[in-house]
C-alpha cells in the first residue's frame, strides 16, 4: 500500500536524458511549458528541472502571464501593476517564475502577456511583441525554428497555437492594461480549453521521465498546422462552454469569417511564410 502512494524519484539524470531524448543537445531554442509535479517527485525540483532545460538550449523562453493585470474595459478599477518582477500567475506555474527570477532573464513589456526568455536569442524573442501582437515573440521563435516543449502538459497549455490562430485571422478581442500610467487597448485571444483538437494535425517526439509525458514540436509545424486546419475548420480551436468568450470569437468568425494577418518574427523581417506542414 505504502509504495503504491510513493511517488517516483525524478533525478537530473533522468531528466537529462529524457531531454536529450527529445533532440534536445544545447543548440536549439526552445520555449517551455510544464508541471512540476506531472513528473512525480523531482530531486531538486523546479531548480533543478531549470538547470537541466538551461543545459540543453542555446534560448530558454516561456510565457509568464500576470492574469491580475487584464481589464475588461477601459474604466475599470486598476488593481495590479505591472514590473519585471511581478509574479507569474499561479496557473502558468513554477518554472517560468523560476525563470523571472534569474538575474540574466529578460523579460517583454506586456502587463499581462509577458514572456520570459534566457540566453543566446532572449533579446530577439522578448522585442517581438506589440499590444496588436502580443503573441509576436512565437513569430521570432518560428524564425528561429524554436520547439515548443510540453512537460506533463498537453495542447491547452500550448501558447505557439494562439500565434497560429493569430496568422489563420481568427478575430481578436479587446481587453485592456494598465501601461505607463495609462490604461490601453490590448488585442485578446479565445481560451486555448480545447486545443487538444489540434493533436491528430501535429507530429512531435515524445518521451517519459517520471510519471510525465514530455513532447518536442517545431514551433514552425505548430504554427503552420493550425493555419491549416483553421483553414478547413475555422471554429476548430474554440470551447464550446456556453460563457466562455470563445463563443464571441465564434460570432465573429461566422459574421465577418477569417481574415489572415501577415507574419512578423524576428525585427526587420516579415511575409507569411510558406507553409512548412500539411493537415491531411
Ligand atoms: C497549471 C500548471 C502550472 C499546474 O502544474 P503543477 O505541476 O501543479 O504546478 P507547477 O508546475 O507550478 O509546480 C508546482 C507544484 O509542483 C509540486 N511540487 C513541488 N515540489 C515538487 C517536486 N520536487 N517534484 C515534483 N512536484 C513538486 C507541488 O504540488 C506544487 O504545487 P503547490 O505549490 O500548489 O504545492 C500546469 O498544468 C500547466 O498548465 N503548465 C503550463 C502553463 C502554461 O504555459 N500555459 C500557457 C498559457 S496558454
Ligand atoms: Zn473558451
Amino acid at each position: 500500500m505504502l509504495n503504491m502512494l510513493r511517488r517516483p524519484q525524478v533525478t537530473a539524470a533522468m531528466l537529462a536524458e529524457g531531454l536529450a531524448g527529445l533532440g534536445l543537445d544545447g543548440t536549439q531554442h526552445a520555449i517551455v511549458h510544464a508541471s512540476l509535479r506531472s513528473f512525480g517527485q523531482v530531486e531538486g525540483g523546479a531548480v533543478a528541472l531549470l538547470e537541466e532545460l538551461r543545459r540543453h538550449t542555446a534560448t530558454l523562453s516561456a510565457p509568464a502571464f500576470t492574469y491580475a493585470t487584464l481589464l475588461r474595459s477601459p474604466t475599470s478599477s486598476v488593481y495590479a501593476s505591472f514590473a519585471r518582477d511581478t509574479r507569474v500567475s499561479r496557473d502558468i506555474g513554477r518554472v517560468p517564475q523560476l525563470m523571472v527570477e534569474q538575474a540574466d532573464a529578460l523579460r517583454s513589456f506586456h502587463p499581462a502577456l509577458s514572456f520570459v526568455a534566457i540566453g543566446k536569442q532572449a533579446r530577439a524573442i522578448v522585442e517581438a511583441q506589440s499590444l496588436e501582437s502580443p503573441y509576436g515573440p512565437i513569430g521570432a521563435l518560428y524564425d528561429l525554428d524554436a520547439v515548443a516543449l510540453l512537460l506533463g502538459v498537453d495542447h491547452s497549455s500550448n501558447t505557439t497555437l494562439h500565434y497560429g490562430e493569430y496568422l489563420a485571422g481568427v478575430p481578436l478581442l479587446t481587453r485592456y492594461v494598465p501601461l505607463g500610467g495609462n490604461v490601453v487597448p490590448t488585442a485578446f485571444p479565445n481560451c486555448s480549453a480545447d486545443f487538444e483538437n489540434i493533436a491528430p494535425y501535429v507530429q512531435g517526439k515524445q518521451v517519459t521521465v517520471g510519471r510525465a509525458q514530455l513532447g518536442a514540436y517545431r514551433v514552425r509545424d505548430l504554427v503552420d498546422g493550425v493555419r491549416t486546419f483553421l483553414a478547413a475548420h475555422p471554429e476548430g480551436m474554440l470551447c464550446t462552454y456556453p460563457t466562455c468568450r470563445c463563443q464571441e470569437v465564434r460570432r465573429l468568425i461566422r459574421a465577418e469569417g477569417l481574415r489572415p494577418r501577415t507574419h512578423s518574427g524576428l525585427l526587420g523581417t516579415s511575409g507569411l511564410p510558406e507553409l512548412t506542414s500539411r493537415v491531411s
